[in-house]
């Protein structure tokens, strides 16, 4: 059969998959088949890109190589707390965040922020829990899988728009296996470490990272819902 009249047997589980997915903060121990991951990644390079150049290039940690890299980080993390100067000297490569942000943004990014750590009981100024839930990030969550993202320093903008099509895939056939995910800029600051651990070359740099596995499912961060503003709010209808 030829691939324009190829059926999705279900459309509705499409829309389910994408919709069900949202960031888990706690996962089980749980290992992920190495298979599984495979899968994963050879469905989400069905994303287009331009001229199909496909940008991605993913390194997958579990085992001894993901407890060595959250060791290394969360030492590094630990240190950049106890001395600006330090913090300072991990550098994210590329802007992930405006410097200076502006409404509407602000107010949702402060929600948001808010929100999850109200629901955690972190109280505004609460330093110490800041960190240690922040810290989180670079234990991935206790995802059994970490998955560190990286692209030729040569691409442009235009490759990152790519990207994040190959990370919502990554989730969203994630989601299709039960599994979860939560996407993480937290690690951009730590390529210095990150990119010789998995052995990247110095012509690669760090996208992102994302944590993968089954979900805590007593964990009361994976209860928090995050809101969406309505279609006619962000779109112009012009006949
Ligand atoms: C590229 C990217 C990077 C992100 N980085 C982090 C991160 O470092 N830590 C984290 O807890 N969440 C991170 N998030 C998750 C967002 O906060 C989350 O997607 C948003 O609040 C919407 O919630 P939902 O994904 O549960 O629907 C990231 C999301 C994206 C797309």
């Amino acid at each position: 059969m030829s691939q324009l009249n190829a059926p999705i047997v279900d459309p509705a589980s499409v829309d389910a998959a994408i919709e069900n997915r949202f960031c888990v903060r706690a996962f089980a121990p749980t290992p992920v088949p190495r298979q599984t991951v495979a899968d994963i990644l050879r469905v989400a390079a069905r994303a287009p890109s331009g001229t199909n150049a496909q940008p991605w290039q993913v390194y997958v940690l579990q085992g001894a190589s993901r407890a060595a890299l959250v060791t290394q980080v969360c030492a590094a993390y630990d240190a950049g707390a106890a001395d600006p100067q330090l913090a300072a000297r991990y550098r994210a490569e590329y802007d992930y965040y405006p410097s200076q942000w502006i409404e509407p943004y602000l107010g949702r990014r402060r929600q948001n922020g808010w929100s999850l750590y109200g629901l955690l009981g972190i109280a505004k100024g609460d330093k110490d829990k800041m960190h240690a839930q922040h810290r989180r990030n670079y234990q991935f969550f206790d995802a059994p899988v970490g998955l560190i993202f990286t692209i030729h320093r040569v691409m442009g903008a235009g490759s990152l728009l790519d990207y994040g099509m190959f990370l919502q895939n990554v989730m969203v056939a994630a989601r299709a296996r039960g599994l979860h995910s939560c996407p993480q800029a937290a690690w951009n600051h730590y390529g210095s470490i990150i990119l010789p651990h998995v052995g990247a070359g110095a012509d690669e740099k760090l996208v992102c990272a994302m944590a993968l596995g089954w979900p805590d499912e007593q964990a009361p961060v994976n209860g928090f819902e995050t809101p969406r503003e309505d279609v006619e709010r962000f779109t112009r209808w012009l006949d």
